[in-house]
């Protein structure tokens, strides 16, 4: 989810963390003696295109896919824990759920933290504010344990919503954002960072398998790549700046006509957006070639012409990424055919795309924070 405008930062003073971070570590069980493991260590750094992670301290967490719209995945908050569903965003940095600090009608929901029940909450002082494309919410910071699966982070900055406004008919309650700690609202270390500099996680990289149509079978994953999602060799994609899941892409063609991106773009890989977007009149465009027609605020096309329409290709990085017609074109809940292209709301200087869901359910996704680079292969 791309959060929209930049209000002032606030400055933040992190929780203070000193109780260590349990792991299930089953490679420093079955590599015992030290020196076996160290040689392994050594071989197998960041030889990610090579080697297979499981049976190591990956930690590889199950997401739900509710109708191709969003993924969303349990986390808990809280001594004892208290359960979220939320959405594990690349696009935005902070972590925040509902919580009882909102009394307001908008934000009455039956899932919300109550910190009176955690003995290992702390509150503070820090509020922030994020837009997002789909809704704005208001917070404070709090410190508590969070969980995800097995991964384990105390006294964890996150955000308590108190007010909200617009996300109302979504089915997640919260967002963990997985953006570089620098895009964050809040100032707030996030989780994965914080996880990271503990040595919870043994490579500082995490990867994502969306699944199509299927509620069950997404998954996000910490602490390596699990081959056995993705064919083939990943490609690796510098990024833009440290700071930024964004890459360069190369153009977006229709067979060998360029349709849009024809100096280059740039493209925010983006897990927590549903649909492609770009700006207007390039989208616009792309809607005329795939022939659809505006209905409300979706671009319809009959389902019966699916089979007929054209792949349209990404190329990032020299490499070709097609997304055929069966991907770009989605149904919604009265099994009509629409486009998954949409206008992007903010506009910048430069043009920039966000390559969302409907990309990333075709490529497995890797987000290599130690060198800042995402790496790119098709799915199983
Ligand atoms: C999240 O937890 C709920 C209830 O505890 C469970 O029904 C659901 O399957 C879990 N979701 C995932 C993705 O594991
Ligand atoms: C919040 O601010 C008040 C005064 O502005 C201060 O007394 C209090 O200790 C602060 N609480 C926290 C948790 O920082
Ligand atoms: C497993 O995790 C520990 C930290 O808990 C880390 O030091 C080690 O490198 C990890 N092992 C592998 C094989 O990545
Ligand atoms: C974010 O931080 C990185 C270092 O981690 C830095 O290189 C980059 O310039 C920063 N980006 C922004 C937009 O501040």
């Amino acid at each position: 989810m791309k959060w929209l405008v930049l209000l002032g930062l606030v400055a933040f003073s992190e929780c203070i963390v000193k109780i260590p971070l349990r792991r299930v570590k089953t490679m420093r069980k079955t590599l015992s003696g030290k020196n076996m493991l160290k040689n392994f260590l050594k071989e197998h750094a960041y030889r990610l295109s090579q080697i297979s992670f499981r049976g190591s301290n990956l930690t590889i967490h199950p997401l739900r896919n509710i109708r191709n719209l969003v993924y969303m995945g349990n986390i808990t908050i809280g001594t004892p824990p208290q359960e979220f569903q939320v959405v594990f965003d690349t696009g935005s940095s902070d972590l925040w759920v509902p919580s009882d600090f909102c009394t307001s009608p908008a934000c009455s929901t039956k899932i919300m933290f109550r910190h009176l029940q955690s003995s290992t909450f702390r509150p503070t002082n820090k509020t922030f504010r994020i837009a997002y494309e789909s809704g704005r919410m208001k917070g404070v910071v709090a410190c508590d344990t969070v969980r995800i699966g097995d991964l384990v982070s105390t006294d964890q900055p996150f955000g308590l919503r108190v007010a909200e406004y617009g996300f109302g008919h979504w089915r997640f309650d919260g967002i963990l954002g997985l953006n570089y700690p620098n895009l964050s609202r809040s100032g707030a270390i996030p989780i994965f960072d914080k996880l990271k500099n503990e040595g919870a996680i043994s490579e500082p990289v995490f990867a994502f398998y969306l699944s199509k149509d299927k509620q069950e079978g997404s998954v996000v994953m910490f602490g390596g790549v699990d081959h056995s999602y993705y064919k083939g060799e990943l490609n690796w994609v510098p990024l833009i700046r440290a700071g930024d899941w964004s890459v360069h892409m190369d153009r977006i063609i229709k067979k060998r006509e360029v349709i849009a991106c024809s100096d280059g773009c740039s493209a925010l890989v983006d897990t927590g957006t549903t649909l492609i977007q770009g700006p207007g009149r390039l989208v616009n465009k792309i809607q005329k070639l795939i022939g659809n027609k505006l209905r409300g605020s979706k671009h319809y096309v009959s389902c019966s012409v699916v089979n007929t329409l054209p792949s349209i290709i990404f190329t990032i990085n020299g490499i070709n990424y097609p997304v055929p017609a069966q991907a770009y074109i989605l149904k919604d809940s009265r099994g009509y055919c629409y486009s998954a292209f949409k206008e992007k709301r903010v506009r910048g200087s430069t043009e920039s795309w966000l390559l969302s869901d409907v990309f990333l359910r075709l490529y497995f996704s890797v987000f290599d924070r130690g060198n800042d680079r995402i790496g790119l292969a098709p799915s199983v």
